[in-house]
C-alpha cells in the first residue's frame, strides 16, 4: 500500500517563516484515512498556519506537504476540489439565507448543484434553510460552514475550531454531525481547544507547542503514556485517615474542595487503602476514583506541569 492509499496527509519536516518568526519549526506528522484527527495546541502554537498549508492556501518555506497522495505545492487545484474546508471564524453573507449560501458555495465548485437537501441533513439544518445568516444562532452558523465545506463531496473535510464560543447544547450539535462525517467515511482533521472533544471524537490527536509537535497518538495512548496512574480523591477525612494513606507509601494532597487525593497504579491500591481506613477504625470517607484526562496531560505537554489540582502531588490548594 502506498502512501496515497494510507494517509489522507502526509507532512514531514515543514517549516513556515514570517519574517523572523518561525511559526512551524519541523513538523511532521500523518493523518489517516477515514477517521477524526485532532490538532491540538495553545493559541500561536501554528495549528492554522499547518492547517492553511495543508489546504493550499499559504506556501511552506521548507518541507514536503501531500494530500491525497498530492504534493501540495504541484497539485493546488486537484486537491482543492478533493477537500473541504471551514476556515477559523467562519462567516457567510448576512443576508442569504442557508439554503442560498449552500447553493452559492456549490456553484463556486461548478461540478452541478449540490444536493442541498442532503447537505441539510447531514448538518441537521433542514428546519432553517429559508434563515439569513445573520438570524443564525452561533452553533447553527457553524453547521452551515460545516455544509459549505461539503460541497464538493469533499473526502478530506479540515474544521479549524468549529465548536469555538458554542454552548454546550450546540457544541455537542458539531459534535453529532462531526460523527455522521465519520460514519460516512470521511477523514475529519479537527482543529480545538477543547480536550474533551478531542478525547471525545478523535482517533489520533497531535499536540503542537511553540511550532513543534510535542506528542501524539490516540487519546488512550497519550494518557497511558503520560499519566499511567488512577486520581482518588477522599472526602470528609480527618488528620487519623491521612496518617493511615501516608503510612501506606501514598502522598495525600488537599485539594480546593476541603478533601485530599492522591496518585495510585491500579484500582487494587484503592481498596487496600479503604481496608487499611477500616482496619483501623476509622469512619470511611467519601471516595471518587477516575482516570487523568486528556486535557491534564495536555496542559503538562504544553505547560511542563500538570495542573493544579485533583491528584497532583505538591498540588495541594
Ligand atoms: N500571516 C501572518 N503573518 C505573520 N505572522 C503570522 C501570520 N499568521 C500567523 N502568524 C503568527 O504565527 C504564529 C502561529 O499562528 P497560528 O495562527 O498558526 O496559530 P494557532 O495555533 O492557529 O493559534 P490559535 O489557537 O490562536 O488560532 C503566531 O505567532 C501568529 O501571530
Ligand atoms: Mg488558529
Amino acid at each position: 500500500m502506498n502512501n496515497s492509499d494510507e494517509h489522507a496527509v502526509v507532512v514531514e519536516s515543514l517549516i513556515k517563516d514570517y519574517g523572523s518568526l518561525r511559526a512551524v519549526n519541523d513538523v511532521s506528522f500523518t493523518v489517516a484515512r477515514g477517521g477524526v484527527f485532532a490538532f491540538l495546541g495553545p493559541n500561536g502554537a501554528g495549528k492554522t498556519t499547518t492547517v492553511e498549508i495543508i489546504e493550499t492556501i499559504r506556501r511552506p518555506t521548507s518541507g514536503r506537504v501531500r494530500v491525497l497522495g498530492m504534493d501540495v505545492s504541484r497539485h493546488k487545484n486537484e486537491i482543492l476540489a478533493r477537500i473541504g474546508v471551514l476556515p477559523q471564524g467562519f462567516c457567510s453573507f448576512d443576508r442569504i439565507t442557508v439554503g442560498e449560501s449552500i447553493r452559492y458555495y456549490s456553484r463556486l465548485f461548478r461540478r452541478g448543484a449540490a444536493d442541498v437537501d442532503s447537505l441539510l441533513d447531514i448538518t441537521e439544518l433542514r428546519n432553517t434553510r429559508d434563515v439569513l445568516f445573520k438570524d443564525l444562532s452561533g452553533g447553527l452558523k457553524q453547521r452551515l460552514g460545516i455544509a459549505i465545506a461539503l460541497v464538493n463531496d469533499p473526502e478530506v473535510v479540515f474544521l479549524d475550531e468549529p465548536t469555538t464560543g458554542l454552548d454546550p447544547h450546540a457544541r455537542r450539535g458539531v459534535w453529532d454531525v462531526l460523527r455522521g462525517l465519520k460514519r460516512r467515511g470521511r477523514t475529519v482533521f479537527l482543529t480545538t481547544h477543547y480536550m474533551e472533544e478531542a478525547e471525545l471524537l478523535a482517533d489520533t490527536v497531535a499536540i503542537i507547542s511553540k511550532g513543534r509537535i510535542v506528542a501524539s497518538g490516540s487519546p488512550d495512548e497519550l494518557i497511558d503514556r503520560h499519566a499511567p496512574f488512577l486520581c482518588l480523591t477522599l472526602r470528609r477525612v480527618g488528620e487519623g485517615t491521612i496518617a493511615v494513606i501516608r503510612r501506606m507509601g501514598f502522598e495525600p494532597v488537599g485539594d480546593a474542595r476541603g478533601g485530599v487525593s492522591l496518585r495510585v497504579k491500579h484500582a487494587d491500591n484503592v481498596q487496600e487503602i479503604l481496608r487499611a481506613i477500616g482496619t483501623a477504625g476509622k469512619p470511611l470517607p467519601g471516595l471518587e476514583v477516575r482516570r487523568p484526562t486528556l486535557e491534564e496531560v495536555y496542559l503538562e505537554l504544553t505547560d511542563g506541569k500538570m495542573p493544579d489540582g485533583v491528584c497532583v502531588p505538591g498540588g495541594a490548594a
